[in-house]
């Protein structure tokens, strides 16, 4: 029997691993699912865990937080020993942040072999510690489940041999299309009608004392016009605490669940966000996204969903709400193969191999 082990280490893993955790284990294989221990905090992890259905991990690496090479550092010396205990025959990592680095490394050099799920996305921006990530993790795996057709575009012009790319679609909108009715049937608790969703993380748009407060002095501008809901992501909450920036208008929340903030996105007027996945969950949705990057690793949402870059620009931001309170909002459509069976397709071709 095959034995798979799954990483996940942060927020946006556990919402790709559940479906294909899932998918995996109604075929019978073997799976062993190990936590890095990226994301702690209560609502940034155990919650999701409960409301994604996911097991219980086998191993908790308690990495927490520091700098990007002492954490991916960190998670390779504790990863290394299960790896080694558990002797997997095919270790799946998710997404791009510094756990699926991490593990990839261990496994390369164990020689053991890697499926990539999300693969092929590139923003061509190196100042994003993703894109490294996305680029190393890419470059050491044998399997490589791309969500849409850049990923398989990036990854061929980059030498990877055709054989090794499986177009799978979105594992993200797995979970959003399983969660969806439980979104829709939560009570409204009291939030305004209309009203603009806020998240805010990206070290280039919150590690900045100067980005962080243009970017919430617009926030504050469009307040005037619109309610605003932002959930705070603690990196950003430190931030806007060790800058000293008075953001009370603002109404900021703690981190909600996942449930919680799918039914938000479905009954925002607009969505504001640095995010990847709500660049794609707002896309499926057919919400309005502004994404406050000037470049995107998820092209798609761009070319065939409802999200449009803004960047850094105020005026921009401030036109394109104008436009969405206006009722003349990009309309979009769902990309192929984002229909909630990508963790099935993954779970299949991991059987036939
Ligand atoms: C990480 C990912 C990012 C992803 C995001 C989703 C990397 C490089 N970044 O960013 O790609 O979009 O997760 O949320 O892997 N903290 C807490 N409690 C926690 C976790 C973090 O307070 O449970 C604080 C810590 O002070 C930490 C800071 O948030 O230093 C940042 O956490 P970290 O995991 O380094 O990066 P994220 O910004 O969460």
């Amino acid at each position: 029997m095959k034995h798979i082990l799954h990483v996940v280490g942060a927020r946006p893993n556990f919402v790709k691993a559940a479906p294909v955790l899932r998918a995996i284990r109604q075929l019978g294989m073997r799976q062993t699912l190990v936590h890095t221990g990226q994301h702690y905090d209560r609502n940034m992890s155990d919650v999701f865990f409960t409301e994604l259905q996911i097991p219980e991990p086998d191993f908790n690496l308690e990495v927490g937080s520091g700098t990007h090479s002492w954490q991916t550092a960190e998670i390779m010396q504790r990863f290394e020993p299960v790896v080694l205990e558990r002797k997997p025959d095919m270790v799946l990592v998710y997404g791009d942040v510094n756990s699926t680095v991490a593990a990839a490394l261990v496994c390369a050099k164990l020689l053991i072999p890697i499926s990539h799920v999300e693969a092929g996305l590139r923003s061509f921006d190196r100042t994003m510690p993703e894109e490294t990530n996305r680029i190393v993790t890419d470059r050491l795996s044998d399997l490589l489940f791309t969500p849409s057709e850049d990923g398989d575009a990036n990854l061929l012009s980059e030498g990877v041999p055709k054989e090794r790319i499986h177009r799978v679609g979105n594992v993200m909108i797995d979970s959003l299309i399983q969660f969806l009715p439980a979104a829709r049937n939560i009570p409204k608790n009291g939030f305004p009608d209309r009203f603009a969703l806020v998240t805010l993380h990206r070290p280039s748009n919150v590690d900045d004392s100067q980005n962080l407060q243009g970017i919430l002095d617009s926030l504050m501008e469009v307040s005037v016009h619109l309610d605003i809901v932002f959930p705070v992501h603690p990196r950003t909450r430190q931030r806007i605490e060790k800058f000293g920036i008075d953001a009370e208008k603002l109404h900021l929340l703690e981190p909600v669940p996942y449930i919680e903030f799918l039914s938000l996105q479905t009954r925002a007027a607009v969505v504001i966000t640095d995010s990847g996945g709500i660049q794609e969950e707002t896309t499926y949705l057919g919400i309005p996204c502004l994404t406050l990057r000037p470049n995107t690793e998820r092209p798609i949402t761009v070319t065939l969903g409802t999200n449009i870059l803004v960047g850094e620009d105020k005026k921009r931001l401030g036109a394109e709400l104008r436009n969405v309170l206006a009722g003349k909002a990009k309309k979009g459509v769902i990309p192929p193969l984002w229909d909630g069976h990508a963790g099935d397709r993954v779970a299949d071709i991991l059987q036939r191999l």
